[in-house]
């Protein structure tokens, strides 16, 4: 595996694939690996095209006051893992590199960024959607994976894609999780050991809530389920519950059809979030 920090080394790096037509996979990340992520590696790798793995914290798609100070960096593991998974690019500039001229220029997606995750963390799709547009251009993958778990961003990179006709197919991979269920997360290591077991009432809150959705719940009833279950712990507070149609993320009105229920929950001051498509 080679790591590469400069777009100019990018270029060289992936010329020849470029010129053969070989298709190169791309998984933008911001690091410090877990198993989610490996996942996704893993998925690239069996595409049998040539794996680049972006790592680069992204400081454009957090918010005044957010964790961009204190995000999770370790880059000699992440490397290690990386070169692990048999991933043949780590591309890792730094913002400078990313953003020699500052972020001028933005990719919205109104609408889709407005709702769930958008109405707390403004501004926060804007800051995905622009670099995820940037490594698209810089890599030109044929194929680009992303998480389950990020089930908003999912939908807002797939729109952009189809909006501004990037020749990429998006790929979705499942959620991968803890063994009590906990959705696997660079900032679950923020979390107090008393945080981390209240936490555990996410997953179980997500379970009821799919169990009342199928016994035929309306909405309103599956979120008050899934919100009962979250008032068990003190620790615990809901920034949202919502049951939205999975592609327009709109919240739905009533019963059946195509739903995903999808929260965000503070454990202390770490923002947790999960999401499950509905039965
Ligand atoms: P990051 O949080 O590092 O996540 C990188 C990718 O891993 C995303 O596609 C995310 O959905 C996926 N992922 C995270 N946890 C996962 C889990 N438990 N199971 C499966 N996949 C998981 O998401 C970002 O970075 C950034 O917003 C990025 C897209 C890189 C743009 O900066």
């Amino acid at each position: 595996m080679r790591t590469v920090r400069s777009k100019s080394d990018l270029l060289k790096a992936l010329s020849p694939a470029w010129a053969a037509g070989e298709p190169i996979a791309l998984v933008p990340t911001m690091g410090f690996f877990h198993a989610g992520h490996l996942r996704l590696m893993r998925e690239a790798k069996k595409s049998r095209a040539l794996v680049v793995v972006s790592l680069f914290v992204n400081p454009t798609q957090f918010g005044a006051g957010e964790d961009l100070d204190r995000y999770p960096r370790n880059e000699a593991r992440d490397a290690e893992l990386a070169a692990g998974e048999g991933v043949d690019i780590l591309f890792a500039p730094g913002v400078d590199e990313m953003y020699s001229r500052g972020p001028t220029t933005w990719v919205e997606v109104p609408g889709l960024s407005g709702c769930l995750c958008g109405r707390t963390r403004p501004g926060h799709f804007r800051g995905v959607a622009t670099v995820v547009a940037k490594l698209l251009n810089l890599v030109r993958p044929a194929v680009a994976f992303f998480g389950a778990k990020d089930f908003q961003q999912t939908v807002i990179i797939k729109r952009m894609v189809a909006d501004l006709d990037f020749p990429v197919e998006v790929r979705t991979v499942p959620t991968v999780r803890e063994e009590d269920g906990l959705a696997m997360s660079s900032r679950n290591g923020y979390l107090s050991p008393e945080e981390r077991r209240a936490a555990s009432l996410i997953p179980q809150a997500m379970d009821v809530g799919r169990r009342a959705w199928s016994a035929g719940a309306t909405p309103e009833k599956t979120r008050q389920a899934v919100g009962a279950v979250l008032a068990r712990s003190p620790l615990l507070r809901v920034d949202y519950v919502a049951v939205v149609h999975p592609e327009t993320l709109e919240e739905r009105m009533d019963s059946g059809g195509p739903a995903l229920l999808a929260l965000a929950v503070y454990a202390g001051a770490t923002r947790l979030i999960d999401n499950l498509l509905l039965p």
